[in-house]
């Protein structure tokens, strides 16, 4: 069969959204409107699965859904041309995963490294939904039968689980799929991960080890959509640098990575390539080069910043965008889960 090109993908509303998310995932989701028809979705279904403590509780979750929403509106994403929604108003979610459940295996989830770290030692208190986090990833994209998936590069892994989810159901009813009448037995496609751009994982600022996180104890790790000019300017100041001057090329990054981090985000936000900042900036100190990329950095973010907090202030115009994007999240996921349905044998009304 061959599948429509459609994209999907989705951030979760767990607040501080960050650069990371922001040159790892949504420039990219902006970019691809331009190719394709898009899906983006604002997954608070997969917000709840850490501790309340981690969420915030009901009101901060509904908050930070529509501060997501605002951000993806912000940063040029077209709600009217494209679908933006909130997961848990399309029950098609959970209904497939589901199924997905009984695909998935439970050795396939063990090996995710993310439920390693989020679990942390104390597993036997994870909550399951944490573990199932991926099969229920696996279940948005393929409601849609969706095709690209732009993620940073920390979702990989989530992505091929969610290719080998896909492969199994085809395999596994491949007869009742040839049945509906695909004859070639495919009934979702493997989604493809688009990890693309010079920011694929965005690094602390204060260890070029560490991935850029919402969760990491220092603010100043991170610098967050919602930061104006002198807090972004001073966390820029502030970060974690090597006493040597910048390299003239590339390949002098290597072994040091907050310089490389601090490049490739100058590179992501300038649109330029890493080469191409080095032969500006190669040579000289830190100092100049922070200011250069703090000026960059406000000149891109402050303007989002500014229209999250306008269209924030307007809840009701956020969540109408939110249902009407859900209408139309649900008429695709509908014609999914019918199929579906009929592929499994479970009897529906007809
Ligand atoms: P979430 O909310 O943690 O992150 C949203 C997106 O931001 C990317 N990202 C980063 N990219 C570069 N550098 C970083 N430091 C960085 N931190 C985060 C993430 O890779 C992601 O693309 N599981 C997903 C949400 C999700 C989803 C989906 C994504 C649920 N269902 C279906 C795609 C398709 C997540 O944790 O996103």
């Amino acid at each position: 069969m061959a599948f429509v090109e459609r994209v999907f993908s989705g951030v979760q509303p767990t607040g501080n959204l960050h650069l990371g998310n922001y040159l790892g995932a949504i420039v990219n989701f902006v970019k691809m409107q331009e190719t394709h028809n898009c899906i983006y979705c604002v997954v608070d279904m997969h917000a709840i699965t850490m501790g309340m403590d981690v969420w915030g509780g009901p009101a901060e979750l509904a908050r930070n859904t529509r501060e997501v929403t605002a951000a993806f509106i912000a940063s040029g994403i077209d709600p009217k041309k494209h679908i933006v929604f909130n997961q848990s108003q399309v029950s098609g979610h959970a209904e497939l995963a589901w199924i997905f459940n009984c695909v998935a295996r439970m050795g396939w989830l063990n090996r995710m490294t993310q439920f390693k770290e989020k679990a942390g030692k104390d597993r036997e208190n994870a909550s399951v939904g944490i573990f199932d986090y991926p099969v229920l990833m696996a279940a948005d994209i393929l409601l849609y039968r969706a095709t690209h998936v732009p993620v940073g590069e920390d979702q990989k892994q989530h992505l091929e689980l969610s290719r080998d989810i896909a492969q199994k159901f085809n395999n596994d009813f491949g007869d009742s799929i040839r049945a509906q009448g695909a004859n070639d037995g495919l009934f979702f496609p493997l989604p493809e991960p688009l990890i693309t751009g010079p920011a694929t994982r965005v690094m602390s600022l204060r260890d070029g080890t560490k991935k850029m996180s919402k969760s990491d104890a220092s603010d100043n790790s991170r610098i967050n959509l919602t930061d104006d000019a002198d807090t972004i300017a001073q966390k820029i100041r502030k970060a974690k640098t090597d006493p040597e001057p910048l390299p003239s090329e590339e390949k002098g990054l290597e072994g040091r990575p907050e310089a490389d981090n601090l490049v490739g985000i100058f590179a992501a936000l300038s649109g330029r390539a890493k080469a191409d900042v080095l032969r500006e900036f190669g040579g000289g100190q830190f100092s100049s080069f922070k200011n250069a990329l703090a000026e960059l950095c406000v000149a891109k973010l402050a303007p989002i910043a500014g229209e999250m907090k306008r269209l924030v202030a307007d809840p009701g115009h956020i969540d109408a965008t939110l249902n009407d994007g859900a209408d139309r999240a649900r008429a695709i996921a509908d014609e999914t889960m019918k199929l579906s349905k009929d592929i499994v044998g479970f009897i529906r009304r007809r």
